[in-house]
């Protein structure tokens, strides 16, 4: 097909989605090649899921040997690729189990769920959970109703009962929210959707003792800020505070659909035989390709030269002067320029010179290469957005 043809059939698919006006064809690294055979450079990542780039071997090698052996089976049984990675993760971060999913939205209805029978055993009758304006967790209906952006709920009629929002950053809000009823606080460490929004410094560690004090969990929604994004394996290590649950997803499945939520060791025993459940949740290919992602992901080497290709991005961006930027800020290689106006023209002008940038927010650019970006790749990004801004 020409792109053309896909962009007449595209009519088929129900247009939720604003199409970037290009039709890619393959990918490699960090390069994306549209079926005319123009290259991009790629500060995208598909939000977040390409952490390692495109068509990468290692991963793909992992998944036809996978493939090779069985594509799904049926989580009545033991699954080798399964346990490995949920052994993996629990290894590398505060928790002591895990329970995989398919989607970021799905983990944290997990999440949440789990939060209210965590209530039955715990805290009798408390059923409600504590958001943040400005938060993303999902499309799905509580997942949509726990994301603290009006936009997005127009058509939630009646809303899931029992979520409220709190500010960001703003403790004395966040504890004029919480009641008897209060079961758990969901936020993510870093308000990805939202804007690249950092939490201030004692934010998290004051919502830690927040709950501490209430009786009440404490979920880090680390769909986003996750599996080595910020320059750490987890956001919580960056902050020094350790959540009861963790959702992850996005790149967890090497760009195969997994998520998981991660629990500590006091709350291992919260969920009983039939409590939960999924057909498709943890499939055996992506569970293959999540560990060979993992294990290179959370080397500390790998870590390292996450954090130093942020902070070389940043300075360089900070370095531009243009008025209608209002700040940069994130971490990792999770960054955004905050314009003071729309920019989806400079997504618009960035796509056609060959680079692929996103805005979140309306007004703020997000930047978020694969982790294993090249520097050369880094530069010639760069040099486009700069010309741009
Ligand atoms: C922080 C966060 N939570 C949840 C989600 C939803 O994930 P998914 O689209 O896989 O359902 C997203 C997606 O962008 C996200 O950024």
């Amino acid at each position: 097909m020409n792109s053309q043809q896909v962009k007449d059939l595209d009519k088929k698919y129900i247009g939720v989605f604003k199409r970037y006006d290009v039709v890619f064809e393959r990918g490699h690294g960090s390069t994306l090649i549209d079926k005319e055979g123009n290259k991009y450079v790629d500060f995208f990542s598909g939000i977040s899921v390409n952490n390692l780039g495109y068509a990468n071997r290692a991963i793909n090698a992992a998944i036809i040997k996978q493939l090779g052996n069985y594509t799904h089976l049926s989580n009545c049984f033991y699954s080798e690729p399964q346990v490995k990675l949920a052994q993996a993760l629990c290894e590398n971060s505060f928790g002591a189990r895990v329970y995989f999913a398919n989607t970021g939205a799905e983990a944290n209805e997990g999440a949440m769920k789990f939060a209210k029978k965590w209530a039955m055993l715990h805290k009798e009758r408390a059923y409600k959970i504590i958001t943040f304006y400005n938060s993303f967790h999902g499309r799905t209906l509580a997942a949509l109703t726990a994301t603290g952006q009006e936009k997005f709920h127009k058509i939630l009629n009646p809303m899931y009962p029992g979520i409220s929002y709190a500010k960001f950053n703003d403790l004395k809000d966040v504890e004029s929210k919480i009641t008897t009823d209060t079961c758990a606080i969901m936020v993510e460490p870093i308000q990805a959707e939202g804007g690249i929004y950092t939490p201030a410094p004692g934010f998290l560690k004051g919502l830690r003792e927040l709950c501490d004090r209430n009786n009440i969990l404490l979920i880090f929604d680390e769909v986003q800020s996750g599996m080595g994004r910020t320059g750490k394996l987890f956001a919580y290590q960056k902050y020094g505070v350790k959540p009861d649950v963790m959702t992850i997803a996005k790149s967890i499945g090497g760009g195969l659909p997994l998520a998981a939520y991660i629990v500590a060791e006091e709350h291992a025993d919260v969920y009983a035989f039939g409590d939960h459940g999924t057909t498709m949740g943890g499939n055996p290919a992506a569970c293959a390709a999540g560990l060979v992602l993992f294990n290179t992901v959370k080397k500390p080497v790998f870590l390292k030269s996450v954090e130093r290709k942020g902070a070389c991005i940043m300075k360089r961006l900070k370095k531009i002067k243009n008025p209608d930027i209002e700040e940069i800020r994130g971490a990792g290689l999770l960054i955004g320029v905050q314009m003071k106006k729309g920019a989806q023209d400079i997504v618009d002008k960035a796509l056609a010179a060959g680079l692929v940038i996103n805005v979140t927010g309306h007004e703020v650019l997000r930047i978020e290469p694969p982790l294993n970006i090249s520097g050369a790749d880094i530069d010639k990004g760069l040099r486009i957005l700069e010309k741009l801004l």
